[in-house]
């Protein structure tokens, strides 16, 4: 079908043509060369004007004789038709094969997508987006079509959501939508097996530990003397099947004063419960036809770490030696497990860069999965060819994103924040990035059983957070007009303290080093405290004398403070200097504004705090605790903790210009507005 005409400038690369008939973004389009070869294209964004609609294309190319995609060297003429691209055009020329894990449709076609398992296995995969927006579905979707396909696959599941794949898909309005993807429910239950950190089919670790490992998994380094130690103890015991209690024992036999340190150390792993002498064999792991689903759940963050450390090494030795097929490993919150190397390194962290950078060679492929991109390791996530992007939308992740992925121009950081839940952008299965409808699971998912804001996340970014009560769309309903919406999570201390022999708490806003506190369901504020801790000491107690005496001689004042009088001239003209002091020549009197509630036990914000993950962006604080003491000693009372916590805010923007939305009562701050504005 004749779609429109080419107009205005055209390049090899870009035209425009004017629509006739109706055009969709993204749509695939084809127009005939000047030897009369078809050219595949897409509308990349349409305008309508009163009189007219003008699509813009980005051109794709044609395929040639030997397969390679190539890119036109000749503009179109002025004037040439535009057409609907039909299917076989679109697949050839994109490079879809009939083979492959089928992921889904590509976007507004019956065009099935199907990702080549050769070419995931030897250049690794990446599915990233944020929370609650399909990486576990597709996750799930990629397990279903490997269980299919044969291939095996280790996955780390640290919340214990994979083992439904047993049950098929019984949702309504889910099976109601699997005619249109051609599928129909099934359940995997041949295919399944179930590790996990219990009695029932626990993951048991290989004990014989080298120093190296050991090292990497002990939680506080060793000295080079305890390496050192570590060391010949294992040397003595190279030749049998030792466990961690003869290493502890062959340690104790040794004469040292560095000994007991490393010991109580080694017990701690002893502890673990985790080796054993006769640990779950690599080929136990990983079968033909089998997904082995490792089940984390409830572990805490060190032994989750270890486990991959040490599940992931046997797996990849036993591989390089052929002793295991080819196969997939496939690490859930990956960015607990090879974090970006500023935040720190975790026992698993070496291993798994290894494996990225050359798991591919000996047929081990990676499968990153991430919330949040920014925060795994930059050299995992390069590695990764493939990457399924669903729906991002903090900056710093896109950035992330962009950073790690080659060719992602077709996919701009707008469309990555506009993705619908259920479609993907998947880059680097072909040279063209795809848009995907990702097809329904033939099996139950197990995902959404866990709330997002309750689950047990992330273990190196984990933050206190007033609960927020309201969501980017109580927000979006209230305030119309909102371009672009993210979260900010904005810095507050909660203080403890004893005042006149009570125990309270009180809160102080982290950038402004005001008090906040909470009265008649709106947030307040302090003022002046800020202007008058950072007075010098010897300033800011004139300032507080004459706040409490109202008027003063400068003798009485030099003599009740016991300081020189001279020493109190100098400080009261500079107080003068800043507009804090008024005199008549004789009297002095503070000018000083400073608004403070007068009862300390009046000072609560009255909702719920809860530990979770950071998502969306933080303000860094400003105001250190040491202020926060002075705070106290102006009230005189006793700081007894200082902690800091989050305060939830929504941040809209409306016409270019930044407003808080304040996350518990949904109201606008504008004065708020304007203190972050200066900081973002
Ligand atoms: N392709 C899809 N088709 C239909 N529903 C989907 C699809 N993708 C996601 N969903 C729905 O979105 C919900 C959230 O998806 P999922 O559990 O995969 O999120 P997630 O990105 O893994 O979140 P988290 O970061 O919390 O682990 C699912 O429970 C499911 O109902
Ligand atoms: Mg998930």
């Amino acid at each position: 079908m004749m779609l429109g005409k080419i107009s205005g400038s055209v390049t090899t690369k870009n035209f425009s043509f004017k629509a006739e008939a109706r055009v969709k973004k993204l749509q695939y389009i084809a127009v005939k060369d000047f030897e009369g070869k078809w050219i595949l294209a897409y509308v990349d964004s349409i305008t309508k004007y009163p009189n007219r609609t003008i699509g813009k294309a980005k051109v794709i190319g044609f395929r040639d004789s030997r397969g390679f995609l190539k890119s036109l060297v000749v503009p179109f003429e002025p004037e040439t038709p535009v057409y609907t691209a039909d299917e076989d055009l679109i697949k050839h020329t994109l490079g879809l094969k009939e083979e492959g894990l089928y992921v889904g449709l590509l976007g507004g076609y019956k065009i099935r997508v199907n990702l080549p398992v050769k070419h995931l296995i030897t250049k690794h995969v990446a599915v990233l987006a944020k929370t609650g927006t399909g990486k576990s579905y597709v996750a799930g979707v990629l397990l279903e079509e490997l269980a299919e396909n044969g291939t095996p696959v280790v996955i780390i599941d640290p919340h214990g959501e994979y083992r439904t794949m047993v049950e098929e898909n019984r949702k309504e309005n889910e099976i109601s939508q699997m005619e249109t993807f051609g599928i129909e429910p099934k359940s995997y239950k041949k295919n399944i097996q179930v590790f996990d950190l219990e009695l029932r089919n626990p993951v048991k670790l290989n004990s014989k530990l080298t120093t190296d490992e050991i090292f990497e998994m002990l939680p506080t380094k060793i000295s080079s003397s305890q390496r050192g130690l570590l060391y010949s103890a294992i040397k003595n015991l190279e030749r049998k099947d030792y466990t961690l209690r003869d290493i502890i024992e062959e340690v104790d036999s040794i004469e040292s004063n560095v000994k007991w340190n490393l010991i109580s150390m080694l017990e701690l792993l002893e502890n673990t419960k985790l080796f054993s002498a006769n640990p779950t064999k690599p080929k136990d792991f990983v079968k033909k036809g089998k997904i082995t689903i490792i089940d984390l759940k409830e572990a805490n963050p060190e032994i989750q770490q270890i486990v991959v450390l040490k599940v992931a090494k046997e797996l990849f030795t036993a591989r390089k030696r052929g002793k295991i097929p080819e196969f997939f490993f496939i690490l859930e919150e990956s960015h607990n497990f090879c974090p970006e190397r500023g935040l720190g390194e975790v026992a698993s962290s070496k291993i798994l860069r290894i494996i990225a950078s050359e798991g591919r060679k000996f047929g081990m492929g990676l499968g990153i999965i991430s919330q949040r991109p920014a925060k795994v390791d930059k050299n995992v996530l390069s590695q990764c060819s493939t990457q399924i992007i669903l729906k991002v939308t903090n900056p710093n992740d896109i950035k992330a994103i962009m950073e790690s992925v080659e060719g992602i121009e077709f996919g701009t950081r707008e469309e990555i924040k506009d993705l619908p839940v259920g479609v993907a952008m998947i880059v680097g299965a072909t040279e063209q990035p795809l848009f995907v409808d990702i097809r329904i699971r033939k099996s139950e998912h197990g995902g959404e059983a866990i709330k997002a804001m309750e689950r047990e996340v992330s273990f190196e970014n984990r933050i206190l957070l007033f609960a927020p009560r309201f969501f980017e769309e109580d927000v979006k309903k209230s305030f119309k007009g909102i371009e672009e919406i993210v979260f900010l999570n904005y810095p507050i201390w909660k203080v403890f303290g004893v005042y006149r022999g009570e125990e309270i708490e009180f809160y102080v806003d982290g950038v402004t080093g005001e008090i906040v506190f909470e009265k008649d369901d709106s947030i307040e504020y302090s003022s002046g405290i800020r202007s008058l801790l950072e007075l010098p000491p010897s300033q800011r107690s004139i300032l507080l004398y004459l706040t409490k005496n109202k008027y003063a001689t400068i003798e009485k004042l030099s003599n009740d403070l016991k300081i020189l009088l001279s020493t109190a001239n100098a400080n009261l003209r500079s107080l003068m200097q800043k507009k804090f002091v008024a005199s008549d020549g004789y009297m002095f009197r503070s000018a000083f504004e400073i608004n403070v509630p007068p009862e300390p036990s009046l000072l609560r914000i009255g909702h719920k705090i809860i530990e979770k993950e950071m998502e969306g962006e933080r303000l860094d604080f400003m105001v250190s605790p040491d202020f926060v003491h002075k705070i106290g000693e102006i009230w005189g009372m006793k700081i007894l903790e200082v902690k800091p916590v989050y305060y939830p805010y929504w941040m809209v923007s409306h016409k270019n210009t930044k407003y808080l939305i304040n996350g518990l009562n949904n109201r606008l701050e504008i004065e708020k507005s304007k203190v972050v504005r200066g900081l973002i």
